[in-house]
């Protein structure tokens, strides 16, 4: 498939995991690609496994500094002579049972998740093509769904879905769709066994075990894929929970 041939996308989140994955679905499908993470290592290791060498250009920047957002759009529209597509994925945990809850880890994670998903959305957004512009943002199924001691995570990410479907109705007026992706567990970095660390009650998460066990990373950027593409042209302003059946 070639759905992105000539598609200039901004991502953010593509030194690693989901983002990385989904960096190279879409440049593997023709998108022109600016990739955006704090990791200059981890946009090394995504730059270089591209098909094709020069089909990614990099920058390292902090989603969460608003000049740095400033900066990184402006770049990213000269880089590729403007923006057809943003996909926000970048993004943090952090375990926060109540009786550890800081203001500080609440601050944090609305810094990074939704302060800097909104950011680059703000951003790009006068960038974006009448007709055919398209955000996504990467949710999480916390975002709809309770986990213990995830209260701040998931508000985070909470804020992300609702955030996204005010946009999609927003921009409705110009052609332009808000897709959120709410990934259930997915194998990466951000979910691994520090998430619930030995001492908390654990219970709950084997009840709710996805019947499809955790998504892969390309699975989920297969997701992503679809619905940035022409093939999501009716899709705005719904969540795709892509979360391996964990709730049904
Ligand atoms: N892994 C899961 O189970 C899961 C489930 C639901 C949602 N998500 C969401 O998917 C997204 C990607 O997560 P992942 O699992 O691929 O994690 P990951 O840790 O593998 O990748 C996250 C990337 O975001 C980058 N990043 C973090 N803070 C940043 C900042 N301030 N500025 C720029 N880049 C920053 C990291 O450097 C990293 O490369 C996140 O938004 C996460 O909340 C993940």
């Amino acid at each position: 498939m070639n759905r992105f041939d000539g598609v200039r996308v901004l991502l953010t989140g593509a030194g690693s995991g989901i983002g990385r994955a989904t960096a190279l679905r879409l440049v593997s499908e023709g998108a022109s690609l600016y990739a955006v993470d704090l990791s200059c290592e981890g946009l090394a290791e995504t730059a270089a496994a591209a098909p094709g060498p020069g089909r990614i250009t990099t920058r390292v920047a902090d989603v969460a500094d608003e000049d740095a957002v400033v900066d990184t759009v402006r770049a990213a529209a000269e880089a590729l002579g403007g923006i057809d597509v943003l996909v926000n994925v970048a993004g943090i945990h952090r375990t926060t049972p109540m009786d550890r809850l800081t203001a500080a880890d609440l601050e944090r994670l609305f810094r990074v998740n939704t302060v800097g998903t909104a950011l680059f959305c703000r951003e790009a957004l006068p960038h974006l093509p009448d007709g055919s512009g398209v955000v996504v943002n990467v949710a999480s199924s916390a975002a709809s769904h309770g986990n213990p001691y995830m209260t701040a995570y998931a508000a985070s990410k909470g804020a992300v879905l609702a955030f996204s479907l005010s946009l999609a109705a927003e921009v409705a007026h110009r052609g332009i769709r808000v897709v959120p992706v709410s990934p259930g567990s997915v194998a990466t970095p951000l979910a691994g066994p520090h998430v619930l660390p030995p001492g908390l009650d654990t219970s709950y998460y084997a009840r709710i075990r996805a019947p499809f066990g955790a998504a892969r990373p390309e699975q989920i950027a297969g997701v992503i894929a679809f619905a940035a593409s022409r093939d999501a042209a009716c899709l705005t302003g719904a969540e795709i929970r892509a979360d391996g059946g964990s709730h049904i």
